[in-house]
C-alpha cells in the first residue's frame, strides 16, 4: 500500500459570501481513520459533504484512487459515476439513522437493498448475508423482518452501519455517528465501529464534537476553527501534546463543545 486513497488540495466552500471551509489539504491512506473535530460552525459538516460529493466545493481538488487504480478528481465525475461510487465503494453513516435508512421496509431489506445495488440478485444469498450482517452489528436474527421504526436509536444506528458495510466499501464517511445516543449506548457502538473498521481494513473520515470519540476511533485528526484546519497530526500527539493554543483550550476542556 504505497499510495493514498484520497488526496485533497486547497478545498474551499463558500455559501455566497459566508465561508464554510477554506484551503483544506490532506491525504487519507488505506486503512486510516481520520477524525475531523472542532466547535459548532467550524466547518466540519461542510468539509465532509464536499468530500463525499454531496456538496460541490467553490474551489480546490479531491482526487480519489478508484478500484481500477485510476486517480479521478471527484468533482469531474459524471452523476452516474458519482452514484455508483456512493452505492459501492463508499458508505455514509448519518447522525440521524432515519436519513440513512428506509424506515418502512424491513431491516433485512435495508441491508439487502444495498447488495442489490451492486448487482446481487440471488434472494437466498441476499437474505443469509443480511442476517449475517445483522449478527455482526449485534441485532438478533429474529428482528430481520422488523422495520427500523420499531428499533431503538442504538439499533437503528447499528442497522445503518450494516447497510453501509455489506458491500465492503473502501471508504466510509461518518457525521457524528454516536451523536444523539445515550452514553452507555454510545460506548458499545463505538466499540463495534472500531472493531468493524479494523477487521475490514476500512478507511474512514469521522466528524465529531467529541474528543473521546476521536481518541477511540481515529489514527489521525484535523482540528478545525472558523473553516480552517488549524492543526493536524496523529491523534495521540494532537491530544497529548497540542501545539495550537486553540487545540490546547479544546483539549483542556475549557472549550468542551
Ligand atoms: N447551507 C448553508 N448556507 C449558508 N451557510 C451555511 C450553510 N451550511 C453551513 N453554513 C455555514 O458554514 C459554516 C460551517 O458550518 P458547518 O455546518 O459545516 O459547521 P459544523 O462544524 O458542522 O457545525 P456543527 O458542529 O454545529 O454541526 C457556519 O458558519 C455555517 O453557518
Ligand atoms: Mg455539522
Amino acid at each position: 500500500m504505497t499510495e493514498p486513497l484520497l488526496r485533497v488540495r486547497d478545498l474551499s466552500k463558500f455559501y455566497g459570501s459566508r465561508m464554510g471551509c477554506a484551503d483544506v489539504s490532506f491525504e487519507l491512506w488505506p486503512g486510516e481513520v481520520l477524525a475531523i473535530v472542532g466547535e459548532s460552525g467550524s466547518g466540519k459538516t461542510t468539509l465532509l459533504n464536499c468530500l463525499s460529493t454531496r456538496l460541490e466545493p467553490t474551489s480546490g481538488l479531491a482526487e480519489y484512487r478508484m478500484r481500477d487504480e485510476v486517480w479521478r478528481n471527484l468533482y469531474d465525475l459524471s452523476e452516474a459515476e458519482r452514484r455508483f461510487l456512493m452505492r459501492t465503494d463508499w458508505g455514509f453513516v448519518h447522525q440521524n439513522p432515519a436519513d440513512g435508512l428506509r424506515m418502512t421496509v424491513s431491516a433485512g431489506a435495508n441491508v439487502g437493498e444495498r447488495m442489490m445495488a451492486v448487482g446481487d440478485r440471488h434472494y437466498g444469498r441476499i437474505r443469509s448475508t443480511a442476517i449475517e450482517w445483522l449478527g455482526r452489528v449485534e441485532i438478533a436474527e429474529d428482528r430481520v423482518d422488523d422495520e427500523p421504526r420499531a428499533f431503538s436509536g442504538g439499533m437503528r444506528q447499528r442497522l445503518q452501519i450494516a447497510r453501509n458495510l455489506v458491500t465492503h466499501p473502501r471508504l466510509v464517511f461518518m457525521d457524528e455517528p454516536t451523536g444523539g445516543l445515550d452514553v452507555s449506548v454510545q460506548a458499545r457502538l463505538l466499540d463495534l465501529i472500531r472493531g468493524l473498521v479494523a477487521d475490514l481494513g476500512l478507511s474512514a473520515i469521522i466528524v465529531t464534537h467529541d474528543l473521546a470519540v476521536a481518541r477511540l476511533l481515529s489514527h489521525r485528526m484535523m482540528v478545525m476553527k472558523d473553516g480552517h484546519v488549524i492543526e493536524q497530526g496523529l491523534t495521540d500527539r494532537v491530544l497529548d501534546d497540542p501545539r495550537e493554543p486553540y487545540t490546547q483550550l479544546l483539549v483542556s476542556s475549557i472549550l468542551q463543545v
